[in-house]
């Protein structure tokens, strides 16, 4: 993981391989932005023609690189676009800059270590640009080369060590223009570096495949980190799963060689006041099962389980930064393949709750090992109940690829998990529950069926999870299918597969409640 620190150094003095400074769209061309003044004095003041000679516009995303001032210890200097300048010069919003410092941060993989000059106007500011690089830095190279030890290759990836073309990520940024002493600031990269941490590992599960990453491969990843920080964790193995009659898990688990788990996550504060239970789906690989995926629906479906990595890294993140909350994670795990014991589309499961399913589409199983956690997490009467999932393609169709729907029991609750989710960069959107779309799931045979009218799928799954929260429960659900896995190029702060979606918000829902900001 890159390491990151806040520098006083004068950018021309400090050992790096590059400086990064900002620059935004200005009406008549590129404008260099704040915190690279003694960068673009180097140049004589002329940085912003040169940079447009070069074509530079300073347009979000840009990268250009051009030869340092003479007399600068670093030879690059790196020019990141910001978009369209602000109405006030210091008034980036908090995403600009996690954006900018990501891309930058992409940008130099290869290089050991970078000083970002980016515009700094406070602590918050701070915390943003550490957020960016350090989630823009991340790379996953495990499977690339010859998998050999590289402790003799000083640091370099596994993939630059084996000659295959990979590029190891930056390994150091400074941060120039933060305060160093002060405790804001301190505060910031303490926060950004844990959580950022927590993020990338979600993301390194997401990416890991199937074949490495099975149910049981997961509780043991999960286990080992909550030990480490002082999380309480419990396993449920497929011997405990029967015994409690978890039949949504152990339906979808039981046509897999590798048995379903059910983790419970428990981080408790003395401080406390509050309590949120957070539930992942944690397919590690969705075939589809006996209703198999067509080839073009299923080689990206290790990212199944996106929604119980975001869960894992926001309990191991409150944990980290001690909040005063009581946070439960509860990961969902199962795989879910075809094979001579798997269940059938017209079987009939007993869920956790009591009530009877009748699988009509081995496909819809994520709301069928939700459905069971959801009920488990009731029992412990949490203050919310938060799911987070990839749950349907129809939500896909509706938002696009960057953007997950919210489904709540609770308007105000609903609005409140959308604005922060606005706050931390997560795009997201209110969905709604039409409850004439519950009766497209009634059965003949069972109490209810797994899957309803096909349109409006994603709501009807919302609804299907609704059935399940307990009583007088307040409870949102993620519908994070089109976010959490990004086939197309990096943008931002945002890479190539798995993405960490969704960790941001619950992070920040469980600082808002633990601040008492809600209810
Ligand atoms: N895991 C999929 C949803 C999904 C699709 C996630 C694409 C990410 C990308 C889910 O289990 C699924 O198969 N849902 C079905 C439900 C249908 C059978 C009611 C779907 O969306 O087609
Ligand atoms: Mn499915
Ligand atoms: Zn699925």
């Amino acid at each position: 993981m890159t390491a990151l620190t806040l520098s006083t150094a004068a950018a021309s003095g400090l050992r790096a391989d590059a400086i990064v400074v900002g620059v935004a769209k200005g009406a008549k061309g590129p404008v260099v932005a704040l915190g690279a003044e003694s960068v673009d004095k180097a140049y004589d003041g002329k940085l912003a023609s040169v940079l447009e000679t070069l074509g530079a516009s300073g347009g979000e995303g840009e990268v250009t690189k051009l030869p340092a001032p003479s007399g600068f210890k670093a030879p690059v200097v790196l020019a990141v676009g910001l978009g369209a300048v602000p109405e006030k010069d210091s008034a980036y919003d908090a995403d600009t800059l996690r954006r900018a410092a990501g891309a930058a941060a992409r940008a130099l993989a290869g290089t050991k270590r970078a000083g970002f000059a980016l515009p700094i106007a406070d602590a918050a500011d701070t915390g943003a640009v550490a957020e960016g690089a350090l989630l823009g830095a991340y790379s996953f190279d495990a499977y690339k080369g010859d998998g050999k030890d590289t402790k003799s290759a000083k640091g370099k990836g596994k993939a630059e060590a084996a000659g295959k073309g990979g590029k190891a990520p930056l390994a150091e940024v400074a941060l120039l223009g933060a305060k160093p002493r002060d405790k804001a600031h301190k505060a910031a990269v303490e926060r950004a570096t844990a959580v950022t941490e927590e993020l990338n590992r979600a993301r390194d599960l997401i990416n890991t495949p199937p074949n490495d990453l099975n149910p049981e491969a997961f509780a043991a990843v999960a286990g080992a980190a909550a030990k480490e920080h002082g999380v309480k964790v419990q396993v449920l193995d497929e011997k405990a799963l029967a015994k409690g009659g978890f039949g949504g898990i152990l339906g979808v688990g039981v046509g897999s060689d590798a048995p379903p788990r059910l983790v419970k996550l428990s981080y408790t504060s003395s401080k406390a006041k509050k309590h949120l239970a957070f539930v992942g789906k944690g397919i590690t690989y969705d075939s589809g099962g006996i209703s198999l995926k067509p080839a073009g629906h299923n080689e990206t479906m290790k990212c199944d389980m996106s929604g119980a990595a975001a869960v894992f890294a926001a309990v191991i993140s409150a944990a980290r930064l001690g909040l005063e909350v009581n946070v439960t994670g509860w990961l969902a795990l199962a795989e879910n393949m075809p094979s001579g014991s798997a269940t059938r589309p017209g079987d009939v499961l007993r869920m956790y709750s009591g009530k009877t399913v009748e699988v009509l589409n081995t496909d819809a199983e994520g709301r069928l090992v939700l459905a069971d956690a959801i009920t488990k997490a009731s029992e412990d009467k949490p203050d919310a109940i938060v799911d987070v999932a990839t749950l349907t393609g129809a939500m896909m169709m509706a938002l696009g690829g960057r953007t997950f729907g919210i489904m709540a029991n609770d308007d105000a609750f609903r609005t409140s998990v959308h604005e922060i989710a606005e706050e931390v960069g997560e795009p997201s959107w209110p969905m709604p529950l039409p409850e004439h779309l519950l009766k497209g799931m009634d059965s003949p045979t069972a109490d209810i069926a797994n899957m309803g009218e096909r349109m409006g799928g994603g709501l009807v799954a919302g609804l299907f999870l609704r059935e399940f929260v307990g009583e007088g429960i307040t409870w949102a659900h993620l519908d994070i299918a089109g976010p959490a896995y990004n086939e197309a190029a990096p943008f931002g702060y945002t890479p190539k597969g798995g993405t960490g979606s969704a960790v941001r918000t619950l992070v920040r829902l469980a600082e808002r409640t633990a601040a008492g900001d809600l209810g």
